[in-house]
């Protein structure tokens, strides 16, 4: 059966992640469906998307109407039965292999299109493993955007070895076409290509800090004067999470068992404190409260 062009998506978590991914995808005039498991975190999620829109107007690059037909795009629910007419939904929970495996089992149930395509939005969870939730894990890949996601272009396109070609290529040819990202493929290896290589200089950075090598800001004013990045390791550990950056770090250890990738104490400290960066107020830096 030839497959129809993707006009409705679902979104499934609008913590920061998944709150942009619905953003970029009403954007695109898509209509988006969107989950959270409380009103509350729904409200909160909407309110999140809301806000970037209005950042978007505020510096020009949204016109007021664009902002109020993106938000008419935008529904939230707390029912996951409601994904059934998708033709496309984007995972964007918790980086918890337990709680992504839960969710691909019951969206395979709801969604029943077999040319509806399943992703995930996981950093560091091997799409095999959320593919064999399913009863179908030809039509499960990985898609995997970058924070802040109406900023940043990429989209890490991750197929198994279960995927199917037309699967992966539908998936490429929405992320491109009308989301206007542009795609590389990584095979399914635990942080694909960006944070195998990101996490390890993300956690050397947070080891500088531990063992009093330079302080946390002069180690990112040295990444931002001397590299020309556009933040340091230390405030993205902040963007990202700690919680999300020990979360994908564990999972690395967990596949490569390089030493690299394993979590410094200080770290999972400040975790366990819940200083876990921007989101919190607190991290490596302090925030204002939203
Ligand atoms: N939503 C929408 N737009 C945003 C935004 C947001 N959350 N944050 C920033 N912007 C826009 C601003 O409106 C501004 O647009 P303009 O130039 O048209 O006015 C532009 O981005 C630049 O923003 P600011 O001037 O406020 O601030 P900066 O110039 O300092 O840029 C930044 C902020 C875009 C966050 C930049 O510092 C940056 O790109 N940092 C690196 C981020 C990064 O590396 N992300 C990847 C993390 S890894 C990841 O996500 C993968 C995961 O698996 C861990």
């Amino acid at each position: 059966m030839a497959s129809q062009k993707i006009t409705r998506v679902g979104v499934i978590g609008a913590g920061q992640m998944g709150a942009g991914i619905a953003e970029v995808c009403a954007r695109a005039s898509v209509d988006v469906l969107v989950y959270e498991s409380t009103r509350e975190l729904a409200a909160a999620g909407r309110s999140r998307v809301m806000r970037s829109l209005d950042r978007g107007v505020s510096s020009g690059k949204l016109t007021e109407r664009e902002r109020e037909q993106a938000a008419w795009r935008l529904r939230f629910t707390s029912d996951l039965a409601d994904f059934a007419d998708r033709q496309l939904v984007i995972e964007a929970v918790v980086e918890d292999e337990a709680v992504k495996i839960a969710i691909f089992a019951e969206l395979d149930k709801v969604v029943t299109d077999p040319t509806a395509v399943l992703a995930s939005n996981t950093s560091s969870i091997p799409i095999m493993k959320l593919g064999m939730a399913t009863q179908n894990a030809a039509r499960v890949v990985g898609m995997h955007f970058f924070n802040p996601v109406p900023v940043l272009p990429l989209v890490e396109l991750v197929t198994t070895l279960m995927t199917s070609p037309e699967v992966s290529e539908r998936a490429e040819d929405f992320a491109r076409d009308v989301l206007g990202k542009q795609v590389v493929r990584s095979a399914d290896r635990s942080g694909f290509v960006v944070n195998a290589l990101l996490v390890p200089y993300l956690l050397s950075a947070i080891r500088m800090v531990e063992s009093g090598f330079a302080t946390v800001e002069d180690i990112d004013k040295a990444m931002v004067l001397g590299c020309a990045h556009p933040m340091g390791p230390l405030r993205l550990t902040d963007l990202v999470g700690l919680d999300t950056v020990k979360a994908i770090a564990d999972k690395m250890y967990e596949e490569f068992k390089e030493p690299l990738y394993s979590p410094p104490p200080l770290l999972m400290r400040m975790v366990e404190a819940g200083r876990i960066g921007k989101k919190a107020g607190r991290g490596f830096y302090q925030y204002d409260a939203k």
